[in-house]
């Protein structure tokens, strides 16, 4: 059964806090509201100020709620930043039946998220890789299967609870009371991925503001996550730094002259660099610029490479797909062939029904691909019961725990 209402996902980016409300009409997800602000009091993927924070979420839901003009009646954000991980988890039941029940995958599931996960952590998502019936592996839907014993190997992704808390205080101001919190590459797989490429194996970087969140697909399943707290921020702070230019100046040159591969310009290329404060602007070589940007890539795609050094490449036939605000930087296709050695494309997002091109970039895919989750595992069907509950279960929990 679906439900009434809308739906409100609100990615709380870095950079920028993107609500989005979605709507089903004629049985499709239609985009029928957006609201954007500039994102205070986040740093590198984490709350660091209440207020401010607040302050921005609430700008951008009123944006969209003024568009969409109706109730939310599930509401979604979204988690980034360097204290996101994964982990291995294993479950095992006896089958009563001796055939494979819902009941049977619930059980084996939660046993699964059983591990040793430590008291400041929360668990996000419970990702099954594989069920094991009898001597049977590889099984990705044992439901209605004959046997005696079903096994669950699982990959958990946790984040610090205490990050997850002060989010949530965001929106208990608010009064808004969220049914699930996403990660957000997670998300933005959702959004920017085709079924071929999460089945021939992919590696998806949303190459954001303050991180850069990675995440692994093969056969169709999610095998690995992580967020690293490096984004283009970083390249803006960087580019201040260098040419001694203020933070405003330096992001407007990145995004109006920057490129990260020194061949991409042309000799004696001069662009012009404002003072800081009343110092009069400087004349500079393009290619300095170019030269910042690129070593400072260079150095991320390594962080990267060193990050999924346990997966081999031949395991990512489809190579990488780009996508955040910072994917757009030209010469960063070429790069991820020289760092990575794997073949890069820009990942826009899915086109929803609805609402307007502005849509349709990078930057907000993982807002996107936080409304096709939640409309597919939540608001559509009861399906995937052992998702709804894992979620909601875990939000419950923290709920409880702030009274
Ligand atoms: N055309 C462009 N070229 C290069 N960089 C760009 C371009 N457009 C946006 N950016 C950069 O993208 C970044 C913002 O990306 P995005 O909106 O995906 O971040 P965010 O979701 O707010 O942050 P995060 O997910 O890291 O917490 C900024 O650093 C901005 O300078
Ligand atoms: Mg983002």
């Amino acid at each position: 059964m679906a439900r009434d209402g809308g739906i409100l996902v609100v990615d709380v980016g870095t950079t920028k806090i993107c609500a989005l409300i979605g709507e089903e009409r004629d049985g499709k997800l239609w985009v029928t509201g957006m609201g954007v602000s500039p994102s205070q009091g986040l740093k590198k993927g984490t709350v660091i100020n209440i207020e401010e924070a607040t302050n921005s979420i609430k700008s951008a839901i009123d944006k969209a709620q003024g568009q969409a003009k109706v109730q939310p009646s599930l509401v979604f954000t979204s988690v980034a930043g360097s204290h996101i991980k994964i982990h291995s988890g294993m479950g095992v039941v006896a089958l009563k039946e001796k055939v494979v029940t819902h009941e049977d995958i619930e059980e084996v599931l939660s046993s699964a998220q059983a591990v040793d996960i430590s008291q400041d952590r929360v668990l996000l998502h419970v990702i099954p890789q594989e069920f094991v019936l009898d001597q049977t592996r590889g099984i990705t839907q044992p439901l209605g299967m004959t046997g005696v014993r079903l096994e669950a190997h699982v990959q958990l992704i946790t984040a610090q609870r205490s990050c997850v808390q002060n989010l949530l205080k965001c929106f208990e101001y608010l009064e808004l009371e969220v049914d699930g919190i996403v990660f957000q590459g997670l998300a933005s797989a959702e959004a920017v991925l085709s079924p071929e490429e999460k089945d021939l194996g992919v590696l998806l970087i949303d190459f954001g503001g303050g991180t850069s969140d990675i995440v692994v697909y093969r056969e169709g399943v999610l095998r690995f996550a992580s967020s690293i707290p490096v984004g283009g921020d970083l390249l803006t702070n960087d580019l201040a730094v260098c040419l001694k230019t203020s933070k405003n100046d330096a992001e407007r040159l990145k995004l109006e002259e920057g490129v990260c591969l020194r061949e991409l310009v042309e000799e004696g290329e001069i662009i012009e660099v404002p003072g800081i404060g009343n110092r009069p602007p400087r004349s500079i070589q393009k290619k300095i610029l170019a030269e910042i940007l690129e070593e400072r890539v260079k150095e991320l795609l390594a962080l990267i490479d060193s990050e999924i050094k346990d997966i081999p490449k031949t395991y990512l036939t489809s190579g990488v797909v780009l996508t955040g605000g910072s994917a757009l930087l030209p010469g960063l296709i070429y790069l991820c062939d020289q760092i990575l050695d794997l073949p890069a494309r820009i990942g826009f997002p899915e086109r929803l029904p609805g609402l307007t091109e502005e849509i349709y970039h990078p930057q907000y895919a993982t807002a996107v691909g936080m409304l096709i989750y939640a409309y597919q595992n939540y608001y559509q069907a009861t399906e995937k019961p052992q998702k709804k509950r894992g979620i909601l279960d875990m939000i419950r929990d923290l709920l409880k725990l702030k009274k």
